[in-house]
């Protein structure tokens, strides 16, 4: 009896405001607004906006709203609901494909489709609350709820019982469990009983999310230290949709140069000149493919930022452009502290400016980072910004074209600056409580515009170690550092794969282990699904054994070239995956849970590493010196690359997996466009784009994209696109016209059939055509690649 009354009462004792925690209360008006509604509720204000029928803005304050600013996103909203319906419970908001019901008392929000199955509600028994200036949003847990997202976070791909804090920090050799990293991006999505939706909580402040960790299942949640609750609902019909609209919202990349795509050689530091000249020669001599050599924080003067180190490197100019004629391009490390020097140029003019962050009262802030004694670039100040960006002609100057962001969360030793730090905020003023997590974006955007402007046209690489949401616009990002270990490796992948489902798809990890020796097994297993990792660099921290791809005997040093070669086979096919994210915000690695949500194998540990690599590869990434391994095959039927043999889909089984044959598999109907190997993205492949088309029995299309790959002429048309289809019921493979008006680098193509069977002949636009045998279930022919459309009947 007493626990029926308890439970009955639970729900009203919930929501009393007491002296610790303050709760939204009721409804008590309503007004219209140009894109949605603002309510007034008995403790705050809240505001519903319409961005798209897909994407509703919810803010909350109390006890006013606030002046609205952020970072990251760059839509306003468009629209309104269809309907808006006051009813004596509730208000139902329509859109074409959501209805979002606010119940009145105590005030709660609910998503739900048009016909009515609920997507997500605030918990029944308390939503939104306060505790001092800290706001949560709860929200009621679905029993087989999943999450995935929020960025680079460790642990597991299923992020239910786990909690986080975003505060971003610099964790050398982290941990499987490390939380928080580098990076913030508190925007995850739910998936449960066949829907899924996102949630971006748009607040820099320190923020947490809970899935449910410790509650007993009853809710999952998301704070924020200060400011308001303001959360973005993306309720899209599926997972890709959900990715488009978030990416919408916050942006997305623009196409990176494509030496960018190459692979990449770092160490903690090569240097002097000589050294630097040795690595690209060996890399020439030995034939394995590079485009890419980076200097660590050495070739600077005493680390001072915009410097060179004259007794190393007497003149960068001259070793830029020798290692640029060898197809080298350079990418040199960049901190944002600013040493504390009379007569260092970047020191005086700074202060000159007054672009260093400071106390209140005016005395600047001093922490310590590589150079010693440093002041901090207000880079929430739009002067600053373009400050910072000038500076670059130190090193744009010698023919430097890629910038490595590094310390950017901000780090300074001891790590903890502190909170009343004053930031400018884009004229919002503010301090490090709410700049802290956009530090580290604002000094990408500033490093990107700044060095955009410099290159007179051509793209420049920006790579970044801190970021907050939106950080795709600006940077690639890489995971920090790490160490080489297994474990570390299969970490790598879900890291990249979880910014991929939270908007930044040009990811990677230091390849082989920042900290630490990898074994020769490891570093090999490194190499192969490095390959398969959109951004591909090798790197290793400065007590460590040389990690260059021949250092580790001539076996693993054979292995590493045929991977490597393989990367430069597959560029093709990833430049259209990176055409396709800069178009739709699709990652480049996608977890399986993106078209595979509601298929429990794939989250299980045993196969949550496994992913898409650009639409139709299957990764298996494997780790360690095993020889076999077991595989889920999601729905569908995947061919192994290798050999062509054809697995079921929603089966698992053991396969090879020896350290030269990664399991990478091919989807039935898949199309991989590949080309010739060559030693780096400046030489020219063989003139024939070679077309593998896997058999399989629905349709399948996919876009190949290329252009110039150095400037933004694509933005007006310069690019060459054509969409490139099978149908099996036809028995047809289209190579759509030629759009755009960049001339392609391939004047012919060969057709690779996989597995059609025992054809021998078939038409090209009306006109017969021989087959060569290949291999035991591949055909082929060759053809010149004319711009209008090419129609192949088997
Ligand atoms: C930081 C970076 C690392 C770099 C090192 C020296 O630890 O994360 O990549 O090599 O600083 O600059």
């Amino acid at each position: 009896m007493i626990t029926l009354i308890l439970t009955v009462l639970a729900p009203f004792i919930g929501f009393c405001d007491n002296d610790f925690t303050v709760f939204l209360g009721s409804y008590k008006s309503m007004k219209p607004l140009d894109h949605g509604i603002l309510i007034t509720a008995e403790n705050a204000k809240l505001e519903v906006l319409h961005f798209s029928p897909t994407v509703i803005r919810i803010r909350i304050n109390k006890p006013e709203l606030q002046t609205e600013f952020s970072y990251a996103v760059i839509q306003q909203p468009v629209g309104n609901f269809k309907e808006i319906k006051d009813k004596q419970d509730s208000l139902v908001l329509l859109t074409d494909s959501l209805q979002v019901v606010i119940i009145k008392s105590p005030l709660q929000v609910k998503f739900s489709t048009p016909a009515g199955t609920l997507i997500s509600r605030d918990y029944q028994d308390f939503s939104i609350s306060w505790q001092g200036t800290e706001v949560t949003c709860y929200k009621k847990l679905f029993p087989n709820e999943k999450f995935i997202g929020l960025g680079e976070k460790t642990g597991p791909l299923n992020r239910r019982g786990n909690a986080y804090v975003n505060w971003n920090m610099d964790i050398p050799a982290y941990s499987y469990r490390q939380d928080p990293l580098y990076v913030t991006i508190p925007f995850y999505i739910g998936i449960h009983d066949n829907v899924a939706y996102g949630i971006f909580l748009d607040n820099s402040f320190r923020t947490k999310f809970n899935f449910g960790a410790s509650t007993d299942d009853e809710f999952s949640s998301f704070s924020a230290a200060n400011g308001e609750m303001n959360y973005y609902f993306f309720g899209a019909k599926n997972i890709p949709g959900i990715i488009r609209d978030y990416t919408w919202l916050t942006g997305r990349m623009k196409l990176p140069p494509y030496w960018s795509l190459g692979y990449q050689q770092c160490r903690w530091s090569y240097y002097p000149e000589s050294e630097v000249l040795n690595l690209a020669n060996t890399f020439r001599e030995k034939k394995i493919p590079c485009d890419v050599i980076y200097l660590d924080i050495h070739y600077m003067d005493h680390y001072k930022i915009f410097t060179w180190n004259k007794d190393r490197f007497p003149d960068p100019k001259s070793m830029i452009s020798k290692i640029n004629a060898m197809g080298f391009h350079l990418v040199t490390i960049i901190d944002p502290g600013i040493k504390i020097e009379k007569g260092y140029l970047n020191y005086d003019d700074g202060i000159r400016n007054d672009c260093f962050v400071k106390y209140p009262g005016g005395k600047l802030y001093t922490g310590s980072v590589w150079p010693g004694r440093c002041h901090f670039p207000d880079f929430t100040n739009p002067k600053v910004r373009e400050w910072w960006g000038k500076s670059f002609t130190a090193l744009t100057g010698p023919g430097v074209e890629g910038f490595w962001n590094d310390m950017n969360e901000p780090s300074a030793w001891g790590q903890s600056i502190p909170d009343i730090v004053i930031f400018d905020f884009d004229g919002h003023h503010s301090t490090l409580a709410e700049a802290h997590n956009v530090y580290g974006l604002n000094m990408s955007r500033a490093t990107f515009e700044g060095t955009k402007q410099l290159l007179n046209g051509k793209r420049p690489f920006v790579l970044t170690r801190a970021a907050y949401a939106g950080i795709q616009r600006y940077s690639a990002v890489w995971t920090g550092d790490n160490q080489a270990t297994e474990e570390d490796l299969m970490m790598a992948v879900r890291l990249v794969n979880s910014l991929g489902v939270s908007g930044v798809s040009f990811t990677g990890s230091d390849m082989g282990g920042f900290i630490g020796t990898p074994t020769n097994e490891l570093f090999a297993r490194w190499m192969s699904v490095g390959v398969f990792t959109p951004f591909l660099r090798n790197h290793a921290e400065i007590n460590s054994r040389r990690k260059e791809p021949w250092s580790f005997g001539d076996d693993i040093e054979e292995i590493s070239r045929q991977w490597i070669n393989q990367r430069y086979r597959l560029l093709p096919y990833l430049y259209s995956a990176f055409y396709e994210s800069t178009q739709t915000g699709m990652p480049i690695a996608r977890t399986l849970a993106i078209n595979y949500p509601e298929d429990k194998k794939i989250y299980e540990n045993e196969f949550q590493n496994e992913y898409l690599f650009g639409g139709e590869i299957l990764v298996a990434p494997a780790a360690g010196n095993i020889s076999n391994c077991n595989v889920y095959f999601p729905d569908g039927e995947w061919y192994r690359m290798s050999n062509d043999q054809l697995y079921k889909g929603k089966t698992e089984t053991v396969v090879a997996c020896p350290l030269d044959d990664l399991p990478v598999f091919v989807r039935s109907g898949g199309i991989l466009t590949l080309q010739s190997v060559i030693q780096n993205t400046s030489e020219k492949p063989s003139p024939t784009l070679e077309i593998n088309v896997y058999y399989g029995k629905s349709q399948n299309s996919f876009t190949f994209y290329e252009d110039d790959g150095i400037t933004y002429n694509y933005e007006t048309g310069q690019y060459c696109r054509r969409l490139i289809s099978f149908d099996p019921e036809r028995r047809t493979i289209t190579i759509g016209k030629a759009e755009g008006s960049f001339l392609s680098k391939f004047t012919a193509f060969r057709l690779v059939l996989h597995d059609f069977g025992d054809i021998m002949g078939l038409k090209v636009n009306g006109q017969d055509q021989t087959l060569k045998l290949k291999a035991s279930k591949q055909r082929f022919f060759e053809a010149s690649l004319v711009n209008d459309a090419i129609e192949i009947k088997y």
